[in-house]
């Protein structure tokens, strides 16, 4: 362990002794470039740098090894999984952001990954369980913001509110069982002892912070199969610190997300 070889007993990845253990810093903060056709992908709001999916893939799989999205958005992890050599499914129910991903493969003259337009509720159902080696998702926001109509035109202007209108309306409790249903479906199509990992930021509204990490672990825990195993912490250095709370306030700046860290046993 900790050493630069390759074990040939690695079941997980292809990492050697070393890489291994820089994978199990619970802290990402490596800066990821502002790279391809950022300025198309950011259309969505929510998009993550493929690179940093291709990070942890590379964790999890081994080269030609399958991976899940369902809520693939502009594809940061089919794209993450084309630099990286490994294929990958990705499902969205807005077929806005599937072209995007396609016309972005193009302009990058990467292979194009396979793609469903459709809500995962219902297209998970169509595939095969347990066909793949990873899922690696990134849960669609839940709009608070559309549920409380008392917004401030700040909020209303947020570009994370642009991506998706369909959990529009949804309290806490309805948008963290949705998540969980999907997931668990999700869940199904992984092969056994293979893991999931699910981006997941942290809210703070109405001078209140809401755990969603915390509170949709909670939930994807009791999945029958599923273990939490890990939350690993993302520092995304792209975010601009604020303050809105200042002088009289504590109001966090959010920098970070969360990757949870699920096996299915
Ligand atoms: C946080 S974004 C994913 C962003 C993605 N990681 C990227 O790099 O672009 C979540 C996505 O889930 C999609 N979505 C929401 N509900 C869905 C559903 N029921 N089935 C499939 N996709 C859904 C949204 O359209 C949105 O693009």
């Amino acid at each position: 362990m900790g050493s630069n070889i390759y074990n040939p007993k690695n079941k997980l990845n292809d990492l050697t002794g070393s890489e291994w253990k820089f994978a199990t810093k619970s802290v990402i903060n490596k800066a990821y470039p502002i790279n391809m056709q950022h300025k198309m992908r950011s259309e969505h709001g929510g998009q993550k740098p493929p690179e940093l999916c291709a990070d942890l893939i590379k964790i999890f799989t081994k080269k030609g090894q399958k991976v899940l999205d369902p809520f693939m958005g502009v594809g940061g992890t089919l794209l993450g999984a084309s630099l990286i050599g490994r294929e990958a499914l990705g499902i969205d129910v807005n077929p806005r952001w599937v072209e995007i991903y396609k016309e972005v493969t193009k302009l990058e003259h990467l292979s194009e990954q396979e793609t469903i337009i459709g809500d995962s509720s219902k297209e998970l159902n169509n595939l095969e369980d347990e066909s793949f080696d990873f899922i690696l998702t990134d849960v669609p926001y839940w709009n608070m913001d559309s549920l409380k109509k008392t917004r401030n035109k700040k909020i209303k202007q947020s570009k994370l509110s642009n991506f998706e209108n369909e959990n529009n309306n949804q309290t806490k409790e309805e948008w963290l069982n949705q998540m969980a249903d999907i997931l668990e479906k999700a869940s199904k199509k992984l092969k056994k002892g293979k893991y999931m990992a699910v981006f997941i930021g942290d809210m703070y509204r109405e001078g209140e912070y809401h755990m969603l990490s915390g509170e949709l672990a909670i939930k994807l825990s009791k999945i029958e199969d599923l273990k939490l195993k890990a939350n690993l912490i993302w520092e995304d250095n792209s975010k601009s610190l604020h303050v809105f709370g200042y002088p009289s306030a504590f109001v966090p700046s959010m920098i970070h997300q969360n990757i949870l860290i699920l096996r299915r046993d």
